[in-house]
């Protein structure tokens, strides 16, 4: 069976598949929604989607706090539910409960040079930025090929991934290929689509993060929210209301772009850069942009609030559908290699 290119012809449908994950590290904020969930509803519009929640992920970096991980998992399905992933028609499932993703990772990392790993960006940085926790492990190390395990388990053409995964994508395309050639031609090549560059910095103009509490979480109430904007700063420069302003040296423009529609977004322009509009007034607007936004996830939410089991329900049959495919490719690589 060793280098026999007819293999159980699994992949034939790569290019209408796509496939994509996030760690669970709590509630999710508009910074997410714009990075990567909007481009995952494409994708579930056009594509077989699969989206999974990264357990296994998170724990590389957060082993010793594993009991958050935990209680993150509902509250981050339960974001991408409100925002409109659909159950009905993409397979939302959690990482860990495929263990035959644990299969394909120890496969993998047969296969994997230690060199390819060691020379990852995002290893070599992070390893720099986080210093407080260790992550000199094994298992940090080999983040990449658990990543590429994830992935070409679906065998999906398709990634929809942020620019800062590029490198991972690029190590999943490399054992890809390095396992069709030791064993047989078997794993589409995996390509990243990437998220179209958001600008959708933090309330207070750096990177939107929890850690700063810069953000606006897409379950946050509208109280909250309005509060928080009333605080942000606009130009600092334009000290009185009949001050011209400049867009570019506002901390609200951005948002603008992201949830005002054209035309309102000219005028709000004009009106800093005369004096004719002043920054309540804008706020004005944008608060009414942000509650457009996100109502119709506030009304998603009360539905499934309404039921307790729902999260776990979406999840356990998501599961059995993921498992199913799973249980497929598996069959095909150990038949491939000889087990
Ligand atoms: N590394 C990704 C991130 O931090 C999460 C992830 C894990 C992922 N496995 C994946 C993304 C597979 C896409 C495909 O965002």
């Amino acid at each position: 069976m060793l280098n026999d290119k007819s293999v159980p012809g699994v992949n034939k449908d790569a290019g209408k598949r796509s496939l994509s994950g996030m760690r669970p590290t709590g509630a999710l904020h508009i910074g997410h929604y714009f990075g990567a969930i909007k481009n995952w509803l494409t994708m579930q519009d056009e594509l077989k989607s699969f989206f999974f929640v990264a357990d296994w992920h998170a724990l590389t970096s957060e082993y010793e706090n594993a009991a958050n991980i935990h209680e993150f998992i509902p509250e981050m399905v339960k974001d991408w539910l409100a925002a409109g992933l659909d159950p009905e028609r993409a397979v939302i499932f959690q990482q860990s409960k495929i263990k035959e993703t644990a299969e394909l990772h120890l496969i993998l990392s047969m296969i994997t040079p230690v060199s390819w790993l060691e020379r990852c960006p995002t290893y070599k940085e992070q390893l720099q930025q986080l210093s407080a926790k260790d992550l000199g492990t094994y298992g940090f190390l080999g983040y990449p090929v658990l990543m590429t395990a994830d992935i070409i388990m679906y065998r999906p053409q398709w990634v929809p991934v942020g620019q800062d995964q590029l490198p991972h994508l690029e190590i999943a395309r490399e054992i890809a290929r390095r396992f069709n050639n030791f064993y047989g031609d078997f794993f589409p090549e995996p390509e990243a689509r990437l998220t179209p560059q958001p600008k959708c910095p933090g309330l207070d103009g750096r990177k939107m993060s929890k850690s700063y509490n810069n953000g606006i979480l897409l379950s946050e109430s509208m109280d909250s929210i309005a509060l928080k904007i009333r605080e942000m700063l606009t130009d600092t420069a334009r000290l009185r209301r009949k001050d011209p302003g400049n867009p570019v040296n506002c901390n609200l423009f951005p948002y603008h772009e992201l949830l005002t529609d054209e035309t309102t977004q000219a005028e709000i322009r004009e009106g800093c850069l005369s004096a004719g509009m002043g920054c309540v007034d804008c706020k004005a607007i944008l608060l009414r942009g942000l509650k457009d936004f996100l109502e119709p996830m506030r009304e998603r939410r009360a539905l499934f609030d309404a039921r307790p089991d729902f999260v776990r329900d979406v999840l356990e049959n998501g599961n059995k559908k993921a498992r199913a495919e799973a249980q497929k490719t598996m069959e095909g690589v150990r038949e491939l290699i000889g087990f």
